[in-house]
Parts: structure tokens; sequence; C-alpha cells
């Protein structure tokens, strides 16, 4: 693997929590990542982003972070992630972490040293305090709200207030700050001494706040948010890049930007800044052919003027898994139909995900898996309300059930939970579902028909064939309800989204095909890999 290594990398989402427990604690850790990448490397993929494992109070899942540069004991020691770096680029898999820039923890020294100087002192400049409003303070300072519920701002004991864009233990840093800025650096630094190569930049596209703050209802619609997309954050992601560019290991970025207008996202993407973003517009489309259509062409189009390659992803830490998700009768995804559980067919769903793999398995560019996506995990949409750990839940007043159900531990072997995710007997952070037995690593290897075995062969597909390392892809005349296109001379996928079955294109070779054919057509929710010549 080299030269812009990531422009095709099929990247393996982990979630540290959720992925293997080696100390038998019921929380996943390094030492069980460790223990599982032999796991990894057979799956066939490139590189691996893995959610925060940094020091954190964990109110947010480690999207709190306390300390930067160092690793929170849950899942080990810096040593443990040094050992872990060293043994997964011998295995040839490269590693993304994630970078939280956007705000801290309140547990960060520097929060609480701000909490304990006065208003007005430098230690507050480092965030955002600002009096309230009201006769005696006792308002916002503004209008803004959280992600997760209830106001952007919490009042502290003195009667300022300071702004979380999410929950109010992750209080939001001041960009316009230049040690704020200067610690980011020396954080970048320090992993990438440490041999990672890239990092997931979460919140990207909110670091940089319009410093008037303004009310967001008086502003005229359409313009941006004064909190998300200011022009000055592009400032910050070119000294990021050329800091990325001086690192012998071609480090990059992949950015969690979700915006909603193509030529604002394409700025992000330009050369001197980050070298990926993610493709939520492809995440969030229904399983409709004339949606998807439209989304990969948006997508090939924005991003050629600025030379980026473009990023497939499914799903998610923070959204419903596909499996559920196209069993559904609405089959998009919205943060409104992440709130509750909804009826799902999840016979149809797990066809549907086999096509879509291989759909995301063969376009043009750097594709991603979530954990558990290969094993065909559902949603947990039963889980008991009192192990909902997700801030969501407690923030939306038990409205909103969070997104604990996509990240139940994986299932690894075994007959019952937990499923060789942690030693017998020990209970897991999040219960996994009692049937889950059939779902387990153990029980999909070497059974030709299961998710695990559709990936392991579409993955090692996608590396043995030039065709799919090429850019662009050509469609090719197809019902209205089928997705068929050429990439390179000789490779073709068709994806079939509508009812009937529909005929195959001329071809040499059955390269792969997520179901049967049937009398040599394709059924519905069926994808096929084809070499043409
Ligand atoms: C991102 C993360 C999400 C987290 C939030 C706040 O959206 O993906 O899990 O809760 O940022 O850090």
């Amino acid at each position: 693997m080299s030269g812009q290594w990531w422009r095709h990398a099929a990247i393996y989402q982990i979630y540290p929590r959720s992925f293997a427990d080696g100390t038998g604690d019921g929380i996943g850790d390094l030492a069980g990542l460790r223990n599982r990448l032999g796991y990894l490397k057979d799956l066939g993929i490139d590189a691996l982003w893995l959610s925060p494992w940094y020091t954190s109070p964990m109110a947010d899942a480690g999207y709190d972070v306390a300390d930067y540069r160092d690793i929170d004991p849950l899942f080990g020691t810096l040593a443990d992630a040094e050992a872990f770096l060293a043994e997964a680029h011998a295995l040839g898999i490269r590693v993304i972490v994630d970078i939280v820039p956007n705000h801290c923890s309140d547990q960060h020294p520097w929060f609480q040293a701000a909490l304990a100087a006065r208003p007005g002192s430098p230690e507050r400049e480092l965030f955002w305090f600002r009096p309230g409003r009201g006769e005696h303070g006792e308002l916002p300072p503004n209008d803004w709200q959280s992600n997760f519920g209830g106001p952007a701002w919490t009042r502290v004991p003195d009667g300022e207030w300071y702004l979380h864009l999410f929950a109010p233990e992750q209080p939001d840093w001041n960009w316009n700050h230049p040690e704020v800025r200067a610690d980011f650096t020396r954080t970048l630094r320090f992993w990438l001494d440490r041999g990672v190569d890239g990092f997931r930049i979460d919140v990207a596209e909110a670091l940089v706040k319009d410093p008037a703050l303004p009310d967001f209802a008086d502003l005229p619609i359409g313009v941006p948010a004064p909190w998300l997309d200011q022009d000055g954050v592009h400032e910050i992601y070119r000294e990021w890049r050329a800091i990325a560019d001086s690192s012998p290991q071609e480090a990059i970025f992949v950015g969690e930007l979700w915006l909603t207008d193509p030529e604002r996202f394409a700025r992000y993407l330009r050369p001197d800044e980050l070298h990926t973003g993610f493709n939520f517009p492809f995440l969030s489309a229904a399983w409709d052919a004339g949606e998807l259509r439209t989304v990969v062409d948006q997508t090939l189009a924005t991003h050629a003027p600025v030379g980026a390659p473009a990023t497939w992803v499914l799903s998610n830490h923070d959204v419903t898994r596909v499996v559920t998700r196209y069993g559904r009768a609405d089959t998009r995804h919205t943060w409104d139909l992440t709130r509750e559980a909804h009826a799902a067919d999840l016979a149809l769903g797990t066809k549907r995900a086999r096509a879509a793999a291989l759909l995301s398995l063969s376009l043009p560019g750097t594709v991603y898996v979530y954990q558990g996506e290969e094993l065909g995990l559902p949603e947990v949409q039963d889980l008991p309300e009192e192990v909902l750990a997700d801030p969501r839940w407690e923030r939306s007043g038990h409205t909103d059930r969070g997104r604990d159900g996509c990240r139940v531990p994986l299932p690894w072997s075994g007959d019952a939970p937990p499923f060789g995710f942690s030693p017998a007997g020990v209970r897991t952070w999040l219960p996994q579902p009692a049937d889950w037995k059939a779902l387990t690593a153990e029980a999909q290897s070497g059974d030709p028909g299961s998710m695990l075995t559709l990936y392991r062969t579409a993955l090692r597909l996608r590396h043995q064939t030039a065709d799919l390392l090429a850019g662009g892809l050509r469609w090719l005349p197809s019902d209205p309800e089928v997705l068929a296109y050429a990439r390179g001379d000789s490779f073709v996928c068709v994806v079939n989204l509508g009812v009937e079955p529909v005929e195959l294109p001329e071809y040499a070779e059955i390269l792969l095909a997520s179901g049967d054919l049937v009398a040599g057509k394709l059924p519905a929710d069926t994808a096929v890999w084809l070499r043409t010549a």
C-alpha cells in the first residue's frame, strides 16, 4: 500500500467500547482489539478508524476528552496504544484516530481552571463564557440549542454561562484563541509522532463561531447557522494539512461534515485542506434507485473539481444500523427516525444490506464499514430504558432513545451472551440479544451464504480487481429501478431496487452476487458484480 492509499482504501470503523473486551470488565478495550487484529486482517480492510480512546469521563462515550494525549484507563495505556499501532502496521493495516476539536470534557484541566477563575479572566477566554440575559442574567446569552436537546448554554455558580453545542459536559473551545490552536497542533504532532495515519475530525464544521453570537431566530433564512461552516474554519484546516503533509506517513484527514450544500462541503476538500469528508447524503438516502443515482452523481460532481476522492458510508456509531433501516417502511436516515423504535422486516433489510454492500464497495473512492456491518447486525431497538447510556436520552427528557442500539458489543462466538466479547459470565456494558448466536463471527465464518463471507469476498475482489481502483464510473442503460454501472474496462455492477427480476447485461463471469439469480435474472433487492471481458 503506497501512493495516496486513501483514495481507494476500505476503512473499518472501530467503536472501541463495543469491539472486544480483553480485560473482562464488559467494556471493549485495546487488549481486546489487539487480540482481534487477525480477524481484521482476514476481513481485508486497509485501515481502521477508531472512535475516541482518550482519557474521558465518558459523558458522551469518549467524545468528551479530558486529556487529548493519553489513553483512558478503560481502554488501556499509552504503551498499549503504541503496541497496537505497531501490530496493526506490521499487518499492513493503517490507523486513523478520532480528534475532537470542537469541545472537550468539563473535566479537562483548562476548563476546570476556567471554572475556578473569575469572569473576564484569561482562563475563561479559552471557552465561550458570557453573561446571561434578563434582569439578573438568568436567561441564556442567546437562543442556540444543544444537539442533544435543551439550551446550548449552562450557567455556572458565579452567574456566567458557557457554550456547549452538545452535552453540558462538553464545553466548546474558543478557536479564536491562539493557545487553543497551539494546543491542538501539539496534539496532532503527538499522535503523528506515534505513527497514526490520520485523523477523523469530529464535528469538523463547527469549530469557528460567529463572534457576535447572534440569535439564530433573527437571522435570514438560508444563511449558515452562526455556529456552523464559518469561513474562518478553513484557515485551521490549511494549517493542519501542512502538518499532516510534513509527516512521513502521508497522514490524512476525514471530516465529519453534515453540510447539506454540496458546494460548501467541497470547500473543505480543496487540495490544501482535508483529504476526504464523510458522504452523509449517501448514508441518508432511501433504498431507492432514483435517489441513490442522484446521490452518486452529485457526489462525483462535487468531488471532481477539487480532486478529492468520494467516500461511501452506509452507517456509523451515530445512526440506525442498515439491516434495520432498509427493513423499515421509511428507509432514509433522518435524526427524527433515530429517536424511537420502528417496525422493521429484518429479512428484507438484510437482503438489501447485502446488495448495498456490493454497491458501496464498488463505487469509486474510499469506503467505510462500521463494525458489525460485516456481520449484518441489526439495530437493537428494544434495549431496556435503564441501560440507555447515550446523553440524548436524558437531555431529551426521555423522548429520544439515542444511539445505543447501534453500539451493542459485537458477538464473536458461542451460543449465549457475552458471545466471546467478554469472558463467560461477564455482563457487557449494553446487553446483547440472545438471538445473536446466528450472527457471531464464528457462526458466519466459512458459511458461504453469510454476510461475513460476502464482505470478505467482496473486499478481496476489490483489491484484486484493477478496474475498481480506477477513477470514475459509467452508467449503463437500465430500468429506472436498477443501478447499472461500469468501472474501468471490464467491471460492471448491477443492483436491482425494483420488484421484478431483471436481465443482466452480457458478461464473461459472475464475480460475486449478493443473492441467488433466478433463471439467469437478477431478483429484487439483489446486486451482482460482473466481469465483462
Ligand atoms: C459527533 C460524534 C458523536 C458525538 C458528537 C459530539 O457527531 O460522531 O458520536 O456525540 O460528535 O462529539
